[in-house]
Parts: structure tokens; C-alpha cells; sequence
């Protein structure tokens, strides 16, 4: 029989197979490459795992569904860069699990963030966001100000990252409960904030 087009189509389930074949080679070649890149695996200068306070800060961050209104990502066109700064790039993330980066913006991007108000100004805007910014629809979020830490339940997220590769030393470990001795979520969720794409400072 003649080969044809025609066959295939008329044929549900190998024109399902080879579909699913193309798409996972196609997807392969692009994806799997990516693990053995340098530059997407390897950390920029200076990155160093998130201390056990940011760590805990950034759990709260995924906890309130922050990532809902704001994404992590800024993609390299000007409009952005010339908003958040400089672009985002691979190895700002390698210690990011799960990463942030996000698409939904009903607030602006955080990549950038970190430092560029000072805590008081985000205990504030934290507390009632109208506080600051009159026009925001950003929720209230009271309850971190006046929630403590419990300081042991950082151990076993940090050995959960340990296994996954994330170079936290025992000792760091053992020692991390002692950061967060009368801190609050709100100190936590700041310091998380306060180092967000710190590393790469400069406009374009
Ligand atoms: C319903 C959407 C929404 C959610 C959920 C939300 N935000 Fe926002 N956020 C906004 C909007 C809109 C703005 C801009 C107005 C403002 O500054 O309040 C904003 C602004 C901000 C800013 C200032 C950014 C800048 O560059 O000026 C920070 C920091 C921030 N949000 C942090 C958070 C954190 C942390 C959470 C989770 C605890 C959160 N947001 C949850 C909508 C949201």
C-alpha cells in the first residue's frame, strides 16, 4: 500500500502515538540539554543557599499564595528592565525549590525587590497595604505580625534541601533553630523580600 497522509489520520490511536512521539522529542531536545548548561546550573558569584530565616520567610510566601499577584521573572525587554532592573537570570535560582518565577502579575514582578524599601516601609504595607499605597488591592496580611516562629520546624526543610543537593552543612543545620528565636513570620516573609535579586543590582 501506498504510504499516505491519509492513513495515519484515519488511524486514532497511531496518529495519538506518533503525536506523543514527536512532542517528548521535541521536548527532550529542548529541555534536557539544560541540565548539563553551565550557566543554568551553576550559581552566579555570590549566591549562597537562603539562611534559615529567609528560608522559613519564603515557605510563608508560598503559604499565603503571594506568588498569586506577583511573579519572580524579568524577562529581557526593555519595558521590563527599565521597570525592575536588570533581567533575570538561570543561576539567580539554582537554590530555588520549587522556583518562584511565575507569570501573573496583578502586582509588580519581586525579583528584584530586596532593598528597595526598608523593613519598616514592608511591616506596614504588609499590615494594610493601603497604608501605602492607597490605590493597591493587595490583601491584608495582619495575622504574620503577631505569629511567632516555631524555630525546630526549620530542620527538616533544610534537610529536605540538603538531599536535594543544596550544600546546608550539618552544623548549619543544627545551628539554624537559633536564628529564629522570638522572630515572627513577618520578620521571616521581610528578610525573605529583603534578599530578592540582590546579587545583580545594576540598571540594563
Ligand atoms: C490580590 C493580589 C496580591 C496578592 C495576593 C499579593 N499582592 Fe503584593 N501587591 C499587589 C499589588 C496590586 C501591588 C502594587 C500596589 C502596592 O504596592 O500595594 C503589590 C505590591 C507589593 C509589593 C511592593 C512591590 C513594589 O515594587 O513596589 C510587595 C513587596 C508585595 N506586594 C509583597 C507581597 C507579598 C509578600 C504577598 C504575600 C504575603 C503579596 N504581596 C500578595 C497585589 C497582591
Amino acid at each position: 500500500m501506498k504510504f499516505s497522509h491519509e492513513w495515519i489520520e484515519k488511524n486514532p490511536w497511531l496518529l495519538i502515538g506518533l503525536v506523543v512521539l514527536v512532542i517528548s522529542v521535541g521536548g527532550l531536545v529542548e529541555i534536557v540539554p539544560l541540565f548539563f548548561q553551565k550557566s543554568t546550573t551553576e550559581p552566579i558569584t555570590g549566591l549562597k543557599p537562603y539562611a534559615p530565616l529567609s528560608l522559613v520567610g519564603r515557605d510563608i510566601y508560598i503559604r499565603e499564595g503571594c506568588y498569586n499577584c506577583h511573579s519572580q521573572m524579568i524577562r529581557p525587554f526593555r519595558a521590563e528592565t527599565e521597570r525592575y532592573g536588570h533581567y533575570s537570570v538561570a543561576g539567580e535560582f539554582v537554590y530555588d525549590r520549587p522556583f518562584q518565577w511565575g507569570s501573573k502579575r496583578t502586582g509588580p514582578d519581586l525579583a528584584r525587590v530586596g532593598g528597595r524599601y526598608s523593613d519598616e516601609w514592608h511591616r506596614i504595607h504588609l499590615n494594610n497595604p493601603r497604608d501605602m499605597v492607597p490605590e493597591s488591592n493587595m490583601p491584608n496580611y495582619p495575622w504574620l505580625a503577631t505569629t511567632k516562629l516555631i524555630p525546630e520546624e526549620v530542620i527538616p526543610k533544610m534537610r529536605a534541601l540538603q538531599r536535594l543537593s543544596v550544600p546546608y552543612s550539618d552544623e548549619e543545620i543544627k545551628q539554624a533553630p537559633s536564628a529564629l528565636v522570638d522572630k515572627t513570620e513577618q520578620d521571616a516573609l521581610i528578610a525573605y523580600l529583603q534578599g530578592l535579586g540582590i546579587l545583580i543590582k545594576a540598571r540594563n
